[in-house]
């Protein structure tokens, strides 16, 4: 294992009716409050009116940047930074899923940069200490309610980038399984995909004592594994949905993949897809993952053979042989739940495989159990077509 400092200073606020206390989070950073939301919604649930009024009981002053879309808009979180400049916000609170964390966490990172938010995406540009943000999360998938990253989309120039830092993470987050209740199943089974694909990232590198920490993981992929059928079935079942929403923070808080070398390629690539086709992330990795698994097994069958016999109960002698049989798993339960696993399932097809080969290692290799150059993850998406 190698060594860490693990520091996530964000606080989680867990449970049912825990939106109530949204006001006097918010109320400990000042006065000024940008709340950040996307389509709507939220209004269609109530959680709107219910945050705005929990705000203005606390006599706290409420500006508005709503519309995040999925696969948020570089063009929004500009709009956002002239607001909170102009108006001299205190705190930005994002209600909403990972597109509006994400928003307002761009907002943050720019606005203590003199030149364009998009810099500091495609320059990896360090980011200051900034404005502290508060959420309201209302769809389980990508932890960002609980860690330092933001994914952000330029439409200009058609690409999808990532930045991090540690002054990014939420001061405190809410998660009450309520506000996800009334997630469509369709966005429902991405936010598990993308949990899944969280915890496989960590989990399938070249690390081998690690043993707690995928320990840790291989309990959150059966939890998941176990609940998400329940939850297909029966969408209000807010037990279900609190057990998904909790495995969906810890798949990206930190916790699982300290001291460990990690891979990352697959969301390199599903983020290339998105640039161009604007596809849901989940849905793009329950596509990519199981082919990046294919291609890299060769290189550690024996994680690919812990896999399939402690997440699904395998059993056989050969890893490579088990380890197969493990991916095939995956496969059939996201078809079981009506997840395609295959590019052309969804309309895409061989004729921009090249740019997104690009785009995904436009800053070099990606991934470490192999080192995948443009040639390899091209031969990965003819694999996923
Ligand atoms: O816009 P609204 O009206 O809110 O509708 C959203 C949107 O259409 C809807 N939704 C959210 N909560 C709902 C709801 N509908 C009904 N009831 C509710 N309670 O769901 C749709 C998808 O929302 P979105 O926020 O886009 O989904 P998600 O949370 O999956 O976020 C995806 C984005 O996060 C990025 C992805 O790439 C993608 O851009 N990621 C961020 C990460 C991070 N910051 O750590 C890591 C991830 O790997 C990921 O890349
Ligand atoms: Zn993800």
């Amino acid at each position: 294992m190698r060594n860490f400092v693990f520091h996530n200073p964000t606080k989680i606020i867990f449970g049912n009716d825990s939106t109530n206390k949204v006001g006097k989070e918010t109320k400990n950073y000042g006065k000024k409050v940008l709340l950040i939301t996307g389509q709507g919604s939220i209004k269609k649930i109530g959680l709107y009116d219910k945050v705005v009024d929990l705000l203005k009981k606390e006599e706290l002053e409420i500006y508005e940047l709503s519309g995040v879309k999925p696969n948020p808009r570089v063009d929004l979180v500009r709009e956002g930074i002239k607001i909170v400049r102009e108006n001299k916000i205190d705190i930005l609170l994002a209600v909403g899923g990972g597109s509006v964390i994400d928003t307002a966490k761009a907002i943050a990172a720019g606005l203590t940069y003199e030149g364009d938010v998009w810099d500091l995406f495609t320059k990896r540009i360090p980011i200051k200490p900034t404005i502290p943000i508060g959420v309201v999360l209302t769809l389980a998938a990508t932890g960002s309610e609980m860690n330092g990253n933001a994914v952000i989309s330029n439409m200009d120039t058609q690409e999808k980038l990532a930045i991090s830092s540690p002054y990014l993470y939420p001061k405190f987050s809410i998660l009450d399984p309520q506000n996800t209740v009334s997630v469509p199943l369709n966005h429902t089974l991405y936010g598990i995909v993308d949990i899944l694909s969280h915890v496989f990232e960590q989990y399938f590198d070249r690390t081998e004592d690690a043993i707690l920490q995928d320990r840790f993981a291989e309990a959150i992929m059966r939890t998941v594994i176990e609940t998400a059928p329940k939850l297909a079935q029966n969408p209000e079942d807010l037990e279900s949905r609190a057990i998904i929403l909790w495995c969906g923070t810890n798949a990206l808080n930190g916790i699982i993949g300290v001291g460990k070398e990690q891979d990352w390629a697959s969301h390199a690539i599903e983020h290339a897809i998105s640039a161009l086709y604007d596809i849901p992330h989940g849905l793009g990795l329950a596509i990519v993952f199981p082919h990046w698994m294919k291609y890299v097994i060769d290189v550690i069958p024996n994680k690919f053979a812990n896999f399939a016999r402690n997440v699904w109960g395998i059993q056989g002698e050969d890893d490579f042989e088990v380890g197969l049989k493990g991916i095939d798993k995956l496969i059939d339960f996201y078809e079981s739940l009506g997840i395609p696993t295959n590019l052309s399932r969804i309309g895409i097809n061989n004729e921009r495989l090249e740019e997104m080969a690009e785009k995904a290692t436009k800053f070099g290799p990606i991934g470490n159990v192999k080192k995948l150059n443009k040639e390899d993850v091209y031969k990965i998406l003819e694999m996923c077509l």
